[in-house]
């Protein structure tokens, strides 16, 4: 029998379902309604509570944001039920407030629990971000690659020719030059208006998704994430903060970062074995979306291990009394 203290990822995984799965049914509620903040405080509440029932020490080490800025879920609130296992927690309770408030696709909510001291401590400053899906040589590409350089390198190992690669990248004015570059290729490009976790995770199912590959900065919170799902589905990451002041720089000293050039790999975000779990909010090319009827509330959650590499995609199906 596994000693309680253990990281017993397949057992727990079933209780981060249940987390996400609340999360995502209390934000349902306030789908197209324009109230982000709304929404996001829904579901901050129903994963908090959630959490707490679950036999867990739990660190946030990715939450709302630092103790001053985030009532619940501030990065270092200890949650869990105190007994079990010392795990490290990185959530987002809502990674689409925006894509929700506005009944916009791939809404989801989403965390990932891993043993105490092994989830990168990103502060909340921006990533530069690179993914592809499983089965290529290591560094096949690279973020030292020129957007053109990655389309190349990566059409060469499929033996496609640039224009039959997919692309998807954040459609931010930051990234006007990297999307005039990679059209230049001849790929094609699906730009997201949010949500760069389902972004990333495109890249592990590119026969489901149609997308092959990841670039563009968004939230360094929101890359753990995603270097969690990568690493229970395969597929490769890598991630360099970047720091637009000195607040930014002040934020990542305070979270233990010392080499500010440094480009983390999935498995240096993740260090150990890792339990994902993300349930749609709006329907999504990942999973579908919460589906409220009279008498039923429905939702898709897909779980995932590392130490399997299982993906479940599961129903949860709860009357509505
Ligand atoms: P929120 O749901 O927290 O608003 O985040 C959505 C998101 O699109 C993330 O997926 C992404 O990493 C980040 O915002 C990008 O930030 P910005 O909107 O500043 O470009």
């Amino acid at each position: 029998m596994t000693p309680p203290s253990d990281f017993n990822d397949r057992m727990l995984s079933l209780g981060l379902a249940r987390v996400s799965e609340a999360a995502a049914h209390a934000s349902a509620d306030l789908i197209g309604r324009g109230d982000e903040k709304a929404a996001d405080q829904a579901a901050v509440t129903a994963m908090r509570n959630q959490l707490n029932m679950l036999d867990i020490q739990g660190t946030v080490v990715i939450g709302e944001g630092e103790r001053d800025e985030a009532p619940m879920l501030f990065i270092g609130e200890e949650v869990g039920a105190g007994s079990g296992p010392a795990v490290d927690i990185a959530l987002d309770p809502l990674e689409g407030t925006t894509l929700t408030a506005k009944d916009m696709p791939n809404a989801l909510t989403v965390i990932a629990m891993a043993p105490r001291g092994s989830l990168l401590h990103a502060p909340d400053v921006y990533m530069d971000k690179l993914a592809v899906g499983p089965g290529y040589e290591k560094d096949v590409v690279s973020l030292e690659m020129s957007p053109t350089e990655r389309v190349v390198a990566l059409a060469r190992a499929q033996g496609v020719a640039p224009k039959d690669i997919a692309v998807c990248i954040l459609d931010r004015p930051r990234h006007e030059d990297m999307i005039a570059e990679v059209r230049e290729t001849g790929a094609k490009i699906r730009l997201i208006t949010d949500g760069d976790v389902a972004g990333v995770i495109h890249c592990a199912e590119p026969d489901f998704t149609g997308i092959d590959m990841y670039m563009g900065a968004g939230g360094a919170p929101e890359g753990v994430l995603a270097a969690s799902a990568l690493k229970c589905m395969g597929g490769q990451m890598w991630g360099k903060l970047l720091f637009r002041n000195d607040d930014e720089r002040g934020r990542a000293t305070k979270a233990g970062i010392t080499d500010f050039d440094k480009i983390y790999t999935r498995d240096e975000m993740v260090r150990e074995d890792v339990i994902f779990a993300a349930t749609g909010v709006t329907d999504g090319s990942i999973v579908k979306g919460v589906r409220r009827e009279p008498t039923f509330i429905e939702s898709e959650t897909i779980l995932m291990r590392s130490k399997t590499g299982s993906v479940r995609r599961m129903v949860y199906r709860n009357p509505v009394r």
